[in-house]
């Protein structure tokens, strides 16, 4: 066990359709109960253990809002300028938090008219009102109910705003639960947040934090805004791009390349955590204890497993190199003793796949194919003209058709990339929340069948003990079992 890799007869060559669990007497009284959170990196939890994989055919920003908001995470793909992929960070930490941090504001002297016309554009349904141009003080707000029943546009915001000695207001940081009941006692849907020279700091709504409260459970920064994930690389602009990343406050970074347990990563992680203090760094793809070793050495805060298993995935068939999902899987944990959350990386085709990579040794499962038809993944719906399925194409980050958009039209540099990735047709499977809901029913459902209340508690007993709990399948038992 450990350094060299040794592990379980059990795991050697395996992977997911090798194994069963034995069914253990169960303790919960329904599947409902089980609590699903595991470890995404050292300083980081999620409420369920999906990761949307950093593709640019699966986690824009409506998937990566998306799986923040049920209590997953994903990684926002780099196979974009680094202005794109900061503008992503940039809306989903904007979305879906009961504090809006950058409120239009305007100031008292602007035509209704144009005031309108600004809030139009920004979908917004209310304006704080500053006294001067540009001197951020509070003077009042222009809310619907301020709005006159004919149209004045000529008029000053002024002439129609609640002024501020009739406004309740509230300092930066108050919790949700105080400013739920200030807006109540006071009937009020709108509270702007000052400072104590009454600078505008902020505004809370109560359909904001209707919305928030409805899901608890969302995966959160501490300012209760979503938490992101995003991705660089470890060569070219990837410390440009981390900066960037950051300062758009991406809170979880990803550095992704294809073979992680190498001198490049060494030193760009080295880089990376000279310059960046207290961010969490997820880094990957490793298949070995000894890479899992490596990374952990450099001080990483997870590790993403997976050498070729993925759907879009052709390493090996073009290089013969690559290590069975589950040994991959096993091989790390080992190695690091569970100390450090592993993120299994490709080749999840069913929801009970999820379930053995954790019970292997995993704490989280990062996705691709198995997200990748869903409303929220990026890309446009197309009909098969054979079989008239409504679908998407889902392509691995390395297959020509993803190299030429990430060259951006160069030519010489699409040709010069070996292609160890492909397209892939996908059928539409409506929403990912639909999704999530099937893979939470089904991993409550083992975990009870496991014998255990939550998911963390079975992954410590089975992956400490897999020759107890696991079943290596026979060629005739795989077949009873899957051949359906
Ligand atoms: P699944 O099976 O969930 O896998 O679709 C997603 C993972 O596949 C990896 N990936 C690639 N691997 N060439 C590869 O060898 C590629 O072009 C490629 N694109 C994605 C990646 O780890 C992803 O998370």
């Amino acid at each position: 066990m450990g350094m060299d890799g040794k592990i379980e007869k059990m795991f050697v060559g395996a992977t997911f359709n090798d194994f069963l669990m034995r069914p253990q007497k169960a303790i919960v009284k329904t599947r409902k109960m089980v609590d699903l959170s595991m470890p995404l990196s050292r300083n980081a939890d999620i409420a369920m253990p999906i990761i949307g994989a950093n593709m640019d055919t699966v986690t824009g920003q409506e998937m990566m809002k998306a799986l923040s908001l049920e209590g997953a995470f994903g990684f926002l793909d780099r196979n974009c300028s680094i202005e794109e992929e900061v503008s992503r960070v940039t809306y989903v930490k904007n979305q879906h938090s009961f504090v809006i941090e950058h409120p239009l504001v305007m100031n008292m002297n602007v035509t209704m008219g144009d005031a309108k016309k600004t809030a139009d554009a920004r979908n917004s349904s209310s304006i704080l009102v500053e006294d001067k141009p540009g001197s951020g003080i509070l003077a009042g707000i222009l809310s619907h109910r301020d709005m006159p029943p004919i149209n004045h546009n000529e008029k000053l915001i002024r002439d129609f705003m609640t002024p501020f000695d009739r406004l309740i207001t509230a300092k930066v940081g108050i919790s949700i639960e105080e400013a739920e009941a200030l807006m109540f006692e006071n009937r009020i849907e709108k509270l702007p947040l000052i400072d104590t020279k009454r600078r505008i700091k902020g505004l809370i709504t109560m359909r904001d934090i209707k919305l928030v409260k409805q899901k608890p459970y969302s995966t959160k920064d501490r300012k209760g805004r979503l938490l992101v994930g995003a991705s660089i690389g470890a060569t070219g602009d990837y410390m440009e791009r981390a900066e960037a990343l950051i300062k758009a406050e991406a809170d979880v970074i990803l550095m992704d390349i294809a073979h992680a347990h190498s001198d490049v990563m060494q030193r760009a992680v080295n880089n990376f955590k000279r310059k960046f203090k207290n961010i969490e760094l997820v880094v990957g793809n490793i298949g070995t204890a000894q890479g899992a070793r490596f990374l952990a050495d450099l001080g990483v805060d997870a590790i993403k497993v997976g050498i070729g298993p993925g759907r879009g995935c052709r390493t090996r068939l073009e290089t013969s190199v690559g290590v069975p999902q589950l040994q991959a899987i096993r091989e790390a944990y080992l190695a690091v003793n569970g100390k450090i959350p592993i993120i299994a990386d490709g080749g999840v085709k069913n929801d009970k796949d999820i379930f053995l990579a954790i019970a292997a040794g995993a704490s989280t499962v990062m996705l691709g194919s198995l997200l990748s038809g869903t409303d929220e993944a990026p890309g446009i719906v197309v009909e098969d003209p054979t079989t008239r399925q409504k679908i998407k194409f889902y392509r691995g980050m390395t297959s020509p058709e993803a190299v030429v958009d990430g060259t951006r039209g160069d030519t010489d540099e699409a040709l010069s990339t070996p292609s160890e990735g492909q397209s892939v047709r996908v059928p539409i499977v409506g929403s990912v929340v639909d999704v999530l809901k099937r893979v939470r029913g089904h991993l409550q459902s083992a975990v009870s069948y496991a014998g255990e209340e939550s998911l963390s508690d079975t992954h410590r007993k089975i992956a400490k003990n897999p020759e107890k709990y696991l079943i290596r399948l026979s060629e005739a038992s795989k077949s009873e079992s899957f051949d359906r």
